[in-house]
């Protein structure tokens, strides 16, 4: 039989491809799992004054097996009354558009509420943390902060359609203030093939940056798919960001061994090597990229220490070239 977990109220804010799909993974196990409609967007779904009594119907593709549809709750970013009974909200959106999605919410949220980030990139969990503990102790919350990464695939065909494009590890942890609730965590765990709640938790998203650092912006300088990577030419280069990562990650307290670290993402190279990464598209479809969040860490952190990043740091200005080319256009 299923476990049911119908007591937690949780929202997922950003209804982007991962959002609906852990949406969707979330509502095989739950009822009531609800979106929160962005304060920072207005799109042509969101725009209508009916919404507040909307309950679409999401459509998911999984790897395999048949179509599924769950219903959906949405939120308002000013429904105070909806928003103060949230045990947990997933924040789904760029590392970029946390803060200015995030913010409006705080001051409604209850004492206990917690929140798990799951972007691409590292940064926000830096200026979140001490808002959070202001804003806990200006109105006395106890917020909670966890954090994730998830290597699972999916693309978004519709404005309530996803399709699962792969499968991969999922990687949640505690960062800040109150744990998440043994509940919550088993619920998450339940829900997400292949999760795993690693303490502590930033070594991980430390790797998963390398593997961002290194694949993404050169696949978008070179406006190749992630298997170009694997050509000799690119191997000098590859190390010598890696290089760079493990110095930062040293004074940031966090041990990255050089040799697993290659192994990795060359491996990833391999595996993804068909696809084309999230920065190449956000360039080819003229978006902004999530650059400042990855190799821009990087280099934030690496300043902060004295440290410089010379590779990294031509890597960005090549990409801030590109971005502005493609934004302009
Ligand atoms: O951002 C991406 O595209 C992915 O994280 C990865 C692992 C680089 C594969 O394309």
């Amino acid at each position: 039989m299923k476990p049911t977990y119908s007591s937690e109220k949780i929202a997922i804010l950003g209804a982007g491809a991962i959002g609906q799909l852990v949406f969707h993974q979330l509502s095989r196990l739950t009822q009531g799992v609800a979106l929160i409609l962005r304060p920072d967007v207005t799109t042509s779904t969101h725009s209508s004054k009916s919404t507040k009594e909307l309950e679409p119907e999401l459509t998911f593709l999984p790897l395999s097996g048949e179509a599924e549809q769950h219903q959906a709750r949405l939120i308002q970013a000013d429904d105070k009354a909806a928003l103060k009974e949230l045990d947990l909200i997933i924040v789904c959106v760029k590392a970029y558009q946390v803060q200015g999605a995030l913010t409006p919410l705080l001051a409604h949220l209850k004492t206990s509420c917690h929140l798990l980030l799951l972007h691409n990139g590292l940064g926000p969990h830096l200026e979140l943390t001490p808002l959070l503990e202001g804003k806990g102790l200006h109105l006395g919350l106890n917020l909670g902060l966890s954090l994730g990464t998830t290597s699972q695939g999916a693309i978004k065909q519709a404005p309530w359609q996803v399709k699962q494009t792969g499968t991969g590890l999922t990687q949640l942890g505690h960062h800040a203030g109150t744990e998440m609730s043994a509940s919550l965590k088993q619920l998450l765990l339940h829900a997400i093939p292949d999760s795993q709640w690693c303490s502590p938790i930033l070594p991980m998203l430390w790797q998963k940056l390398a593997v961002n650092i290194a694949i993404n912006p050169l696949t978008a300088i070179l406006n190749s798919r992630n298997g170009e990577l694997a050509k000799p030419q690119y191997r000098k280069l590859i190390l010598a960001l890696l290089d760079e990562v493990v110095t930062v990650a040293k004074h940031e307290g966090i041990e990255l061994e050089k040799a697993a670290l290659t192994e990795r993402v060359f491996s990833v190279i391999k595996l993804t090597a068909n696809n084309f990464s999230s920065m190449h598209q956000d360039i080819h479809h003229g978006r902004k990229t999530e650059i400042d969040a990855i190799n821009g860490y990087l280099i934030k952190r690496a300043k902060s220490y004295g440290l410089s990043t010379p590779k990294n740091e031509e890597i960005v200005n090549k990409i801030i070239v590109l971005e502005s080319k493609a934004t302009a256009d």
